[in-house]
């Protein structure tokens, strides 16, 4: 299996914190390997999100990077867009799949308030997951989902600081080592 990039655009300080979170936390649950960032530089909002990565395992990489451009053009593999306005995802799943690169590596793109227009035409398929609006956290988590087979939750995040023990009720964590 390939490395899964998610970017994240538009990212605004102040308003938009708790959202680009839930984008990074989706991303790391549903099998994506690294966040990029764009829009306003945030250093609180990527250093708590990094900390969170750290103290629940694995190797989820957070970075931030200015130009979104660049970030899309220099990526050499399969690059998706999730937008309202795009296909039905789930009738070209195959098509992303034929592709992906010998690696396997794809980025997935979602957006925020408003996006450019030019990155329609920057990536190789434009998809909707559904034709409604609703959030950048939804579509990842359903696109990420279905393009892993509900596979991604049997993942196991290595070197976690705490873990949850599953309950019927009540909530329960330990800590392992
Ligand atoms: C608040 S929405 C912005 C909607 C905006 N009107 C637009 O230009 O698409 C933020 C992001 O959520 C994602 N999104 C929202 N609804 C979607 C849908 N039905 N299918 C795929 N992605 C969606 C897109 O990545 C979008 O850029």
């Amino acid at each position: 299996m390939g490395s899964i990039t998610v970017l994240r655009m538009g990212h605004r300080r102040g308003r938009d914190d708790r959202i680009s979170t839930h984008v990074g936390l989706t991303a790391r649950q549903f099998g994506a390997d690294r966040i990029v960032y764009s829009g306003e530089k945030d250093s609180k909002m990527l250093e708590s999100l990094r900390d969170l990565c750290e103290r629940w395992g694995g190797d989820f990489d957070v970075v931030y990077r200015e130009d979104w451009r660049t970030v899309i053009k220099d990526f050499d593999s399969v690059k998706i867009h999730l937008t309202m306005y795009g296909l039905p995802f789930q009738d070209h799943l195959d098509d992303v799949q034929s592709d992906l690169d010998a690696d396997g590596d794809m980025l997935v793109i979602v957006g925020g308030e408003k996006i450019p227009k030019d990155v329609y035409d920057l990536v190789d398929h434009n998809l909707a997951v559904g034709h409604q609006p609703h959030s950048e956290v939804g579509a990842l988590a359903v696109f990420l989902h279905d393009f892993f087979d509900g596979d991604e939750l049997g993942q196991k995040f290595e070197g976690a600081d705490i873990t949850v023990v599953p309950q019927e009720q009540g909530k329960k964590t330990e800590r392992p080592g």
